[in-house]
């Protein structure tokens, strides 16, 4: 019986030292992949832009993009927002005076107010 116990010990253990190693050698392969983008382009694997810590999960000539906040690539691949422009989910709007997204994405004026100069403001 007590043999049967430090059977089952020193397979737990094996077991966690594997999980370990194998949790080290994913992230390896993790970093290798993000740092090898060039090679792993998301054209060819669009996964690749899924992984935690890319900018986002859309692909944009061979990049990865977050197509709702990038002033490059607001909405779909290429659209550029123009000067004094931001984008907010997906859109280019001014921050000056928009009022869902006044002085930056999200903050919405409420009804009464207007968004001047990037803040929101009652007149
Ligand atoms: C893209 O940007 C939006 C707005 O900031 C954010 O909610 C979303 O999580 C981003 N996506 C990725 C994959 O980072």
């Amino acid at each position: 019986m007590k043999h049967l116990k430090t059977l089952f010990l020193v397979a737990m253990l094996i077991m966690a030292l594997a999980i370990s190693v194998t949790a080290k050698e994913a992230k390896k392969v993790k970093n290798r992949f993000l740092s090898e983008r060039v090679v792993v382009t998301c054209d060819k694997y669009p996964n690749v832009c899924d992984i935690k810590g890319s900018v986002g999960s859309d692909c944009c000539m061979k990049k990865c993009v977050n197509l709702s906040r990038d002033g490059s690539n607001c909405g779909k691949c290429g659209k550029k927002c123009g000067y004094g422009k931001i984008c907010c989910e997906g859109k280019c709007v001014n921050p000056k005076s928009n009022k869902k997204h006044c002085g930056k994405c999200g903050n919405k004026c409420n009804a009464e107010s207007s968004c001047v100069f990037g803040m929101c403001s009652y007149a």
